[in-house]
């Protein structure tokens, strides 16, 4: 099957982003003796999901390894904390700030697509599957973990491709926040080291 999705300006400006540093993008061209590749006139949408992706677990990865564990390195009188709205002294969790990161796309209509942080074990329900669709793609990154999950799916007579990937037990602070999260229910597995915890949803409407 291909998917192609027309290039709106936001999709192309992401490309250029990523794509700036080797390659270059219209109008800045770079000294690079490697002529840019071309860009065709439409990105298929698994392209455009796997790198939009790309950011977002970069982003997150920056976040949690630049940030919260050079503070904690430090002993710095600020911790991350779940419950940063409340406490002083606090930063929200890698997590969170995903999570307001895919809000604030959500409620953006230039965006051109959504996204969420997922898993059949959530410790915020609102993180659980909401669709059949949702539900296949986690039991399939639990069984597949090092695969990638593609597919159409029709929400209220809208429809949309949606890619799936998995989100692992990278690092021992996701396996013991979570084992040891208050919020977990009796069925909740104990995780260990490259365990798949969730996956990463992200959907783009298509005619
Ligand atoms: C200090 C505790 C803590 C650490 C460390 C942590 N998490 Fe989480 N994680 C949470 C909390 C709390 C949530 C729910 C956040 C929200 O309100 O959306 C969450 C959410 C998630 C979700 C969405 C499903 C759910 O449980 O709500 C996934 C998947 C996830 N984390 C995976 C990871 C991975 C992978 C790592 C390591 C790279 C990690 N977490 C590190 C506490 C933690």
């Amino acid at each position: 099957m291909k998917y192609q999705t027309s290039l709106s300006l936001s999709l192309l400006a992401l490309l250029c982003l990523l794509a700036v540093s080797s390659t270059g993008c219209g109008g800045g061209a770079t000294a690079s003796s490697t002529p840019p590749e071309p860009i065709e006139p439409g990105i298929p949408y698994k392209k455009f999901t796997d790198a939009v992706h790309a950011v977002m677990m970069a982003d997150r990865t920056v976040y949690a390894s630049k940030v919260v564990t050079r503070l904690k390195k430090q002993d710095a009188p600020v911790t991350p904390s779940e419950y940063w709205e409340d406490e002083d002294h606090t930063i929200p969790l890698p997590a969170q700030m995903f999570r307001m990161g895919s809000e604030l796309v959500f409620e953006n209509p230039e965006a051109g697509f959504t996204y969420a942080l997922k898993s059949k074990w959530p410790l915020n329900e609102q993180n659980g599957p909401k669709s059949e669709f949702e539900t296949k793609a986690l039991d399939f990154l639990a069984e597949n973990p090092d695969e990638n999950f593609y597919g159409e799916e029709t929400l209220g007579g809208d429809k949309f491709f949606v890619a799936a990937y998995a989100d692992k037990a990278v690092a021992e602070a996701c396996w013991s926040c979570h084992n040891d999260h208050g919020n977990r229910e009796d069925h909740y597995p104990e995780f260990a080291k490259d365990d798949v915890m969730g996956g990463v949803i992200v959907r783009v409407p298509i005619k």
